[in-house]
C-alpha cells in the first residue's frame, strides 16, 4: 500500500484563491437541484422516514434556474472550478437540460453531475447536447436482489445499466460509476461489479458507508473499510497505486496492472480527506453548506429574493467560506455522530 495523496500539477494557479481558516481553497461548488428522488436507498433515505407522509420542499422554495445560474458564475468568480449537479435525484428535476445549457456556457467550468442512472437513458443525449461533459452513475450491485434491497422501489440493474450505455454512446465520459458499500448487505458484489466495469471500460469507485444524515441508523461496523475492498481485488485483480488527478480528490486511485483500466476508494470514514477538502455545497432551497455533515447553513435564497447585488452575494459567500473551520471525518466520534445533521438527499453527497 502508498502513502496518501501526492498531487500531479497545482490547479489552475492562475484563478481567485479564497482560502478557508484552514488555508483550504473554495474550487468545487455542488449544486442540490431537488430533495426529491424516485429511490429509497436503505442507507440514505429510508421508507420509515422518507415515506408518503414525508414533506418535500415546495416548488416555490426551489431556487429557480435564473438563480442558480446567477449564484454559479458568482462562485465561479470566487475561483469555483468544478460544479457537480445532484439531488436527490436530478434528473426528477423538470428541464435540467436548460439548466445545464446556461452553467455550460461559463468559461473553464468542469460541469458535471451524479445521478442513481434511472432516467438516464432518456436524457442522456439532451444533456450531452446541452453541455454536460460526464457523469457519475450511482449502482450498489449487479445483482438483482440485492440491489431491489437496495433502492427498496424494486428498481431493476438493468435499467442502470442501460442509462449507463446511454451516457457513454452520448460521449458523457468518463463514466464513473459509484458505488456504496455496507457490510453484510453488498460485499458479495464487490468482485462481480469489478470485473463487469474492468471489462466495460468505466471507473468504477467504492464508498465507504458514512454517517450523513440521522435516518440511516449508521454504525461503525457496518463499513466495509476501503483496505479491505482493495485487498480483495488485488488478490484476485493484481493493481497498483495512481497519483490523484487534482487536489482535493476525494477518490483513491488504484490502476489494473495489466492496463485495463483503473478504481477508486473513497475512504471518508476510515482515512478521511477533511485536510483537502474544497467542496461548497449549495441544497435546493438556496443553503450554503461548508461540510457534507453540517447541522446549519447560510441562506442565500433570502439574499437573491431581497434584491441583493452580486456583491452583497459575494461578500455572503466569501464570508462563509473564509470563517469555514469544518473537519468533521477527522474529528468523528460518538459524540459527532449524534449531532443532528443535514439529511444526504437534501445535501447532495
Ligand atoms: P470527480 O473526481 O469529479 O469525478 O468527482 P468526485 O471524486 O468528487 O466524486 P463524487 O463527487 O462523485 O463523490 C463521490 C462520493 O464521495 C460522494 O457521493 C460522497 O459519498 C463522497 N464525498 C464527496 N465529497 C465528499 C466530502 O467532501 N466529504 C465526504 N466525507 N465525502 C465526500
Ligand atoms: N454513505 C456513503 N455514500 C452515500 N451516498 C448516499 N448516502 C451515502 C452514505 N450514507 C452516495 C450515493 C451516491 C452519492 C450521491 O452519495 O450512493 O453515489
Ligand atoms: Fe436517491 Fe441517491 Fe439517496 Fe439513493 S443515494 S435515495 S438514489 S439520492
Ligand atoms: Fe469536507 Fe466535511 Fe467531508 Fe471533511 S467531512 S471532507 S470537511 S465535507
Amino acid at each position: 500500500m502508498r502513502p496518501r495523496r501526492t498531487f500531479r500539477a497545482s490547479y489552475f494557479p492562475y484563478q481567485m484563491t479564497l482560502t478557508d481558516a484552514l488555508a483550504r481553497p473554495l474550487r468545487d461548488l455542488r449544486i442540490s437541484v431537488t430533495d426529491r428522488c424516485n429511490f429509497r436507498c436503505v442507507y440514505c433515505m429510508p421508507k420509515e422516514v422518507f415515506g408518503k407522509g414525508y414533506q418535500f420542499l415546495p416548488k416555490e422554495q426551489l431556487l429557480t434556474f435564473e438563480e442558480l445560474g446567477r449564484l454559479a458564475r458568482v462562485f465561479a468568480g470566487l475561483g469555483v472550478q468544478k460544479i457537480r449537479l445532484t439531488g436527490g435525484e436530478p434528473l426528477m428535476r423538470r428541464g435540467l437540460d436548460v439548466l445545464v445549457r446556461d452553467l455550460a456556457a461559463i468559461q473553464g467550468l468542469d460541469l458535471t453531475l451524479t445521478t442513481n442512472g434511472s432516467l438516464l437513458a432518456d436524457q442522456a443525449a439532451a444533456l450531452a447536447a446541452a453541455g454536460l461533459r460526464r457523469v457519475t452513475v450511482s449502482l450498489d450491485s449487479l445483482d438483482d436482489a440485492v440491489f431491489k434491497c437496495m433502492n427498496d422501489v424494486e428498481f431493476p440493474v438493468a435499467r442502470v445499466l442501460a442509462g449507463i450505455e446511454a451516457a457513454a454512446a452520448a460521449g458523457l465520459a468518463p463514466v464513473k460509476v459509484n458505488m456504496v458499500v455496507r457490510r453484510g448487505l453488498n460485499e458479495q458484489s464487490i468482485l462481480p461489479m469489478a470485473r463487469y466495469f474492468r471489462e466495460q471500460g468505466h471507473t468504477l469507485r467504492f464508498i465507504e458507508y458514512m454517517d450523513v444524515g440521522t435516518s440511516n441508523g449508521w454504525r461503525l461496523a457496518d463499513v466495509v473499510p476501503a483496505r479491505e475492498i482493495v485487498r480483495m481485488i488485488d488478490a484476485e485483480l493484481p493493481l497498483e497505486p495512481v497519483d490523484a488527478a487534482y487536489r482535493g480528490e476525494v477518490a483513491e486511485r488504484w490502476r489494473y496492472r495489466d492496463g485495463s483500466g483503473e478504481i477508486g476508494v473513497i475512504a471518508s470514514v476510515t482515512q478521511p480527506f477533511c485536510a483537502d477538502c474544497t467542496r461548497a455545497r449549495l441544497t435546493a432551497d438556496g443553503g450554503l453548506y461548508t461540510c457534507l455533515f453540517a447541522t446549519t447553513g447560510r441562506d442565500l435564497r433570502g439574499l437573491l429574493r431581497a434584491d441583493a447585488t452580486d456583491d452583497e452575494i459575494r461578500d455572503a459567500i466569501s464570508t462563509t467560506w473564509t470563517e469555514r473551520t469544518d473537519r468533521y471525518s477527522e474529528q468523528r466520534s460518538s459524540e459527532t455522530a449524534g449531532l443532528h445533521k443535514i439529511e444526504m438527499s437534501f445535501i447532495g453527497g
